[in-house]
This record gives structure tokens, C-alpha cells and sequence, in this order.
């Protein structure tokens, strides 16, 4: 395991998705003018109601009202609301959302996510330290349309952590671009991507998000896996994870963002390399 002085803080971490978030997406409060007023307060009022109705039935006082006070407060000093809201919230708008798409299963994008990063071939070596440590593992598969159709020249994004579970661009010890990379897929749409296996991860525990999981009584720990995003022209883009079979957490995931369509199974080829297939399909859009 890493050494505890190289472990990313909460702070550091939060910070980080925080500026994550500003630098990749336009949205802004300013944004709310172009959900017309009626929605907006019907959304909220729903939200506030719940928070209402949580105060009466557990008959909330104001050690605990100003506790929660401090705590939000915490969140945004701590730049830990990107973090909050992937893990607490992002799972149920990718179901909504997802419930009008066919095609592979999405899963939520979570804060991790950087742009641009190196195009590779379709048969690749993700990018990784001299000394990357980690069980060697292969994903292939092909990229089709629903109707079957191989789409050539598409791009499946992916990134993920390391072997301990640190995310590259989140952790100062782990260099800008590891085991992060585009893959073009070839003329028959498939791809083979060496890289390897990554360890379960745990939510930053240090600051307020971590405080909150411990003093619920839950754990902070997200089940191993694999972040892709495969795009390809003319479709609807697809956001999802892959897990592993029989992984830790796969049953508990903190971020609720597993679904059963999504778990591989890699089997040893004999070489000490795990080897697993993903087929992806996309709807036209
Ligand atoms: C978080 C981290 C992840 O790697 C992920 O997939 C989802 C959420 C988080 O720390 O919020
Ligand atoms: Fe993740």
C-alpha cells in the first residue's frame, strides 16, 4: 500500500473535483433562468418538504440543526460538494435519465473525469508509471450500433485507479495521465486494452463527507472498477462503469452506481494476464 503521506487529503481531493467540475462543465446557478419558475419551485419545494418532514418525524433540535449548518458549510469550504453529489446523487439522474436509453447500461460519471487525454490504437497499453503495480488485465470487445451494426473509428474513454485505488490528476504521487487514455477503435469497431486490474475505492474520509459516512454508520468504499465513456458519430454517447465479479463492495457500493449488466468476470489465460470481453451498443442520436 501507498504510504499514508502520499494519500490524497478529503481537501486536496475535494479542491481538486471542485476545479474538476468548473474547468470541464458551463453550468452555472445563472442556468436556473432556463427551467421555467413553475418547475424550479416545484423541484424545490419537494426537496424542502423532505427535509420537513425528516425534522417531524425525528424530532430534530437545534444541536442538530446547527450541526448540519456547519456541516454544509464545511462541504463548500472543503470544495467537497462535487464529491458529495457523485456519490450521493448522480446515481439516481443517471437512472432517470438512462431509462430512455437503449443500448449498454450507463453508470454515473462520478468526479474524475479529464478530457483530452492521449489517443491510442485499438489494441493498447494504457499509460502507466515504469513501475506500475497491479495485476495485468486485458478488456476487449467490439463497439456496435443496436442494430448490430460494428462502428469503426469510435472512442472508448477510459480511466481508472490504481492498484491503491488513487485516481491520476487527484493524488499529487500519481502522474498526469495514468492509466487514462482514448481508444480509436479499429475498422471491425473492437478494441483490446491492456492495462491493470484497480483496488476498490474509498471516498476521501478526512474531511466532511467522510465525517458524515462514519457518523451514519456506513463505509466509505466503492467496489474496483473501470470508468468508460464510448462515443461514436451519430450516437448517443454512453457513461458507464465496469465491475468486477466477486469484488469486494460489489454489493454495498456507497455511490449505489452498480447494476448487474455492468460486472465482468476476467479469467486467467494462463499467463498470470486476466482477460475479460465488453461489447458496447449504442443507439443512433
Ligand atoms: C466518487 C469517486 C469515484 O471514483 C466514483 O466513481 C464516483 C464518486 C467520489 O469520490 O465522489
Ligand atoms: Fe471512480
Amino acid at each position: 500500500m501507498t504510504a499514508v503521506q502520499d494519500s490524497p487529503t478529503a481537501r486536496g481531493a475535494g479542491a481538486n473535483a471542485s476545479a474538476n467540475f468548473k474547468a470541464a462543465s458551463t453550468a452555472s446557478a445563472a442556468d436556473l433562468a432556463d427551467t421555467p419558475p413553475e418547475r424550479v419551485a416545484a423541484i424545490v419545494t419537494a426537496v424542502l418538504k423532505g427535509v420537513h418532514e425528516a425534522i417531524k418525524e425525528y424530532d430534530v433540535n437545534y444541536a442538530e440543526f446547527n450541526a448540519a449548518k456547519a456541516w454544509l458549510m464545511e462541504v463548500g469550504e472543503g470544495g467537497e460538494w462535487p464529491l458529495f453529489m457523485d456519490v450521493f446523487v448522480e446515481h439516481a439522474v443517471e437512472e432517470q435519465v438512462a431509462s430512455s436509453q437503449k443500448g449498454t447500461k450507463g453508470s454515473i460519471l462520478g468526479p474524475y473525469y479529464q478530457p483530452d487525454q492521449v489517443k491510442l490504437g485499438a489494441t493498447c497499453k494504457l499509460p502507466r508509471r515504469d513501475d506500475e503495480v497491479g495485476t495485468p488485465l486485458v478488456l476487449e470487445g467490439q463497439v456496435r450500433d443496436i442494430d448490430g451494426t460494428p462502428l469503426a473509428g469510435s472512442e472508448v474513454d477510459i480511466w481508472h485507479a490504481d492498484s491503491d485505488g488513487y485516481y491520476s490528476g487527484f493524488a499529487p504521487h500519481v502522474p498526469d495521465g495514468n492509466l487514462r487514455g482514448v481508444v480509436v477503435t479499429d475498422e471491425e469497431g473492437r478494441f483490446a486494452i491492456d492495462t491493470i486490474q484497480p483496488a476498490p475505492y474509498m471516498i476521501p474520509h478526512d474531511g466532511p463527507t467522510g465525517q458524515l459516512i462514519e457518523a451514519s454508520g456506513w463505509h466509505p468504499w466503492r467496489p474496483a472498477h473501470l470508468h468508460i465513456q464510448v462515443r461514436a458519430e451519430g450516437h448517443r454517447t454512453v457513461t458507464t462503469q465496469l465491475y468486477f465479479a466477486g469484488g469486494e463492495y460489489l454489493d454495498s457500493d456507497v455511490a449505489e452506481a452498480t447494476k448487474p449488466e455492468l460486472v465482468l468476470d476476467p479469467q486467467d489465460d494462463g499467463t498470470g494476464v486476466r482477460r475479460s470481453t465488453y461489447d458496447f451498443e449504442l443507439e443512433r442520436g
